[in-house]
């Protein structure tokens, strides 16, 4: 019995430590020491080499290093009949909310624009509303949108969602659901949270029309998944003014191409895929509890729904 770690660009060291903590009994082998194939029963991946997995005939179950699976399920060798399992960390949930957060109170209070003004010696005090007058739309409310709406709805901002199923949020949070939704929501949010799973549905839902229709001056944050929003149409909106700014931590192509212009963009702020940090000593464990419902003959969860996509 074996857990196999293929975790790309990541130093596994502390995995297998956490894993060893949690796992005592369990042999954890880390790609591409994979030993002998048959033996191995649980694969926790991001970002597997494609074709891998069919190489494992006893696997039980396939888990997801992140919240997202795109990354697995867009394998064309992907087992059909393995479960795969996303990671839902409170931990991780907390650090989306809080990377949210950042950029908010970064573009609500207009920092950004007085780094600017720093550079050119300048002191002058900008227009400012209230949280109050502050229209908050989040895309996605899943757990980490639902945390973040909370979060700031707590801080005193009118925060709607959005999203493509019925759901139900907290007293006090607006929710707005399907395609024939979006364009109304859109229209009154003035910061644009993105934390949408990356699936069918959502791939490149976000483009030159739907940006048209966030109010001027809006802001937009990304952190769930690139290949949502546009990034050419939101570069020409931020080039055109339309859009005041934009925080992205995600992107249609990782790591960000060299010749992508939003590198260089004055309106964009770039941060390489750390909203959400994965903590071994939190992640381990409860992917853990998900091997060890599979060994009890119990469901592991949340799992990929290929019907929802996510
Ligand atoms: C990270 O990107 C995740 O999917 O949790």
């Amino acid at each position: 019995m074996a857990l196999l770690i293929s975790y790309h660009d990541r130093d596994t060291a502390p995995w297998v430590e956490a894993f060893r903590a949690e796992l005592p009994q369990m042999d954890i082998r880390v790609y591409p020491d994979v030993g002998n194939p048959a033996e191995i029963e649980y694969a926790a991946l991001w970002q597997h080499p494609q074709g891998d997995l069919q190489n494992y005939p006893n696997l039980k179950a396939i888990l997801s290093f992140g919240a997202g699976v795109e990354h697995i399920v867009s394998d064309p060798l992907l087992p059909k009949a393995v479960p795969v399992v996303r990671l839902v960390d409170g931990a991780v949930v907390q650090d989306m909310a809080l990377h949210a957060l950042h950029w908010v109170l970064h573009f609500h209070r207009g920092y950004h624009q007085y780094a600017r003004q720093q550079r050119q010696g300048q002191w002058q005090p900008r227009p400012a509303i209230s949280p109050a007058r502050r229209r908050i739309g989040i895309m996605g409310m899943g757990q980490i949108g639902q945390a973040l709406a909370k979060l700031l709805h707590g801080l005193g901002f009118v925060v709607t969602g959005w999203g493509i199923d019925p759901t139900d949020v907290a007293q006090g949070i607006g929710y707005r659901c399907g395609s024939h939704e979006l364009e109304a929501f859109l229209a009154e949010t003035d910061i644009l949270i993105n934390a949408l799973p990356l699936t069918p549905a959502t791939a490149g839902l976000i483009g030159e029309a739907e940006l048209a229709r966030l109010p001027n001056g809006a802001f937009v944050i990304s952190e769930s998944r690139g290949g949502i929003i546009d990034e050419t149409a939101l570069l020409t909106a931020l080039q055109r003014d339309h859009l005041d700014a934009a925080a992205l931590d995600v992107f249609a192509v990782e790591p960000l191409p060299q010749h992508s212009a939003l590198w260089t963009s004055p309106d964009v702020f770039v941060t390489p895929h750390i909203g959400g940090i994965n903590y071994p000593e939190t992640a381990a464990v409860v992917m853990a509890e998900n091997i060890r419902r599979v060994q009890r003959g119990e469901a592991p969860t949340p799992l990929y729904d290929a019907l929802k996509g996510y």
